[in-house]
């Protein structure tokens, strides 16, 4: 869709540019070029179509025009990684800049932009936003703060916790006047002491939008329509240029390889890395030398997360911090087609936000649903690790821990038809029309899974009269279908899996990157995302990171405008 839009710009910005330079176009001309943004339009529907429907990881990067290398052989600013911390550093900087020649450079490895924000699913956070606000949700910026700090197990830096919680409502404010983005869906997930995880809803003919495709294609749109903005793909940052200063050396542009082979070097007067984080499945790289124990598990997140931005810090000089804490997403789908895959989609955040529960294999729930990542993973790996309490499919084996998903038809309809359909069409998800047939998929007496579901029914009915065995608090949705109509359960298996990296580069709250000799920050160099570390401590709340970009991302956006200027 965002390969359209920028194909129609693209083709306008041409006409424009034909027109301005007198070449005479006639009405015919016209006629033609008309033509064929109608068909490049159609061709990107049917395609982007197609990706949703077909495609094991659809809709996860985007495709851009790539400009000749030449054109940006010096730049005002480089931007490393084009996930949502670079595209909005690079729109930041842009707009700092307004009126000046300064040119604004992206250099992306992969052949498209979007990194693994273009995956994310459950949202972004915003505390006390317009949203909010209008649906009657009661919340705070320091409520936002402390549930932030909580999730760090007092690890996470408070200076940086504050300003992201502080600049929250704003920075989804930016998304959704800016982009126009609709995130109107706001949902509580765990760790939350309220609901503030902010999404798209479904299409009105019920087609799911994801979140971080949505916005990354939103902001990649915009940024192609930006004169001073050129985007290298197929271009991999392998060194950061240095030039010798008084109080030590500045970072003072990049080094790239292309796929030939060639390096290329890039000038510029600052440097923001934002290559997200090494989360990917990558067993020989820093999961292996810091977190050696996870280095098996499967992983959410893309190859290309192989810690590069980190590594590019440290040949600088810059400090790390929290490389060890790497945070295990409890819920991966186990696939039915491919168990054992090492690459695994998310089951999202927001399908226990709508009211799923986890059973073992013995039908049984172990867990508040909707406590923090690492105390559901913990779970998860103490209730469901043994050849009896594992969930499976008939016939597979799978190792390591996991347990079954199960959504009501109230959940189903409170996380949204589209994505649910979507998990159905991949074989993530299955349908069940009632407890009987679900207890038989699930291969548990149906009388173990009617006591389950029932039970936690009647604690939700009693508001607060009957205690959660596991501590819940929050009870979305009804565990126990309405007899009748169209009610069906939804089911699948779910597993443990690298998610996210808390470590990474020392940063400040104006996302500069800081010395490991010294604690001062590396002259023109910047970093925002996942490739920074510090400020999740121990433990990522979820629909922080997608913050942390648009916060950080900008801010490092204005810090490298300002050193460029
Ligand atoms: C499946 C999934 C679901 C998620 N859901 C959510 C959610 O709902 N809410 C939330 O807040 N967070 C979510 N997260 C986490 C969040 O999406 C990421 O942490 C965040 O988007 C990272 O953004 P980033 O811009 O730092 O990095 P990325 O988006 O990963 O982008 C980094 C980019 O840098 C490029 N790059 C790397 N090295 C180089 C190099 N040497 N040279 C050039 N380019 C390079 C990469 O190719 C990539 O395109 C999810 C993560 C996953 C995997
Ligand atoms: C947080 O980071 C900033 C920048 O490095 C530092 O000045 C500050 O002391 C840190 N605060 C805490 C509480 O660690």
């Amino acid at each position: 869709m965002a390969q359209t839009q920028q194909q129609t710009s693209d083709t306008r910005r041409n006409i424009r540019r034909q027109q301005l330079h007198g070449i005479g176009i006639g009405r015919r001309v016209v006629r033609i070029i008309k033509a064929m943004v109608a068909l490049a339009l159609a061709c990107g529907i049917l395609s982007f179509l197609f990706n949703i429907f077909t495609l094991k990881q659809p809709m996860q990067t985007l495709k851009h025009i790539v400009r000749p290398a030449e054109e940006a052989a010096r730049a005002g600013v480089v931007v490393v990684g084009g996930g949502l911390a670079g595209l909005a550093a690079a729109l930041e900087a842009l707009q700092q800049t307004q009126g000046s020649a300064v040119r604004v450079v992206m250099v992306e490895k992969e052949a498209r932009t979007g990194g693994n924000s273009a995956k994310a699913s459950s949202g972004i956070n915003g505390a006390w936003t317009q949203t909010q606000q209008a649906q009657g949700i009661k919340d705070s910026a320091e409520a936002f703060e402390r549930d932030t700090l909580r999730s760090g197990k007092g690890l996470s830096n408070g200076t940086l916790a504050r300003r992201l919680a502080r600049e929250s409502a704003e920075a989804v404010a930016w998304l959704q006047t800016r982009f126009a983005l609709d995130l109107d869906v706001v949902a509580q997930l765990g760790g939350h002491s309220a609901p503030r995880t902010h999404r798209r809803p479904d299409t009105p003919d019920g087609r799911a939008q994801p979140v971080g495709w949505g916005i990354v294609s939103a902001l990649a749109a915009q940024l192609a329509e930006q004169p001073r903005f050129t985007l290298l793909t197929g271009a991999r940052v392998v060194e950061l240029l240095q030039t010798p200063q008084a109080s030590g050396s500045a970072v003072s542009g990049v080094v790239y390889a292309t796929a030939d082979g060639q390096h290329h070097r890039l000038q510029a007067s600052a440097v923001v890395l934002a290559t997200g984080g090494f989360g990917g499945a990558d067993t020989q790289g820093l999961m292996h030398e810091h977190a050696p124990q996870l280095a098996s598990l499967p992983t959410t997140n893309g190859a290309f997360a192989t810690g590069d931005g980190v590594k590019l810090g440290v040949g600088v000089g810059a400090a790390l911090v929290d490389m060890q804490h790497v945070q295990v997403h409890p819920t991966g789908f186990v696939s039915a087609d491919d168990p054992a895959a090492r690459t695994k989609v998310l089951a999202a955040e927001a399908l226990r936000g709508a009211g799923g529960l986890l059973l073992t294999a013995r039908g049984q729930r172990f867990v508040d649903e909707l406590a923090t990542r690492d105390v559901v993973t913990a779970a998860i790996t103490q209730a469901c690790s043994t050849a009896d309490s594992r969930a499976t499919y008939p016939g597979t084996s799978p190792d390591g821990a996991a347990a079954f998903l199960v959504l009501s038809q109230a959940a189903a309809d409170a996380f949204g038809h589209g994505a649910l359909a979507f998990y159905v069409k991949m074989h993530l998800l299955h349908r069940a029309s009632d407890v009987s047939e679900l207890a038989s998929a699930l291969r548990v007496p149906q009388a173990a899974l009617d006591t389950t579901l029932r039970a936690y029914d009647q604690v939700r009915a009693s508001n607060g009269a009957l205690q959660d065995a596991f501590g819940k608090r929050v009870f979305p949705q009804a565990a126990v279908n309405q007899a009748g109509g169209r009610a069906a359960y939804y089911w699948g298996v779910v597993a443990p899996c690298v998610h996210y990296t808390m470590g990474g580069l020392r940063f400040d709250e104006r996302a500069r990157v800081l010395r490991a000799a010294d604690g001062s920050p590396v002259p023109g160099l910047f970093a925002a995302g996942e490739v920074t570390g510090g400020l999740h401590g121990a433990n990522r709340l979820a629909g922080n990171s997608l913050l942390e970009c648009v916060v950080f991302g900008r801010e490092a956006g204005r810090q490298a405008a300002r050193a460029a200027m």
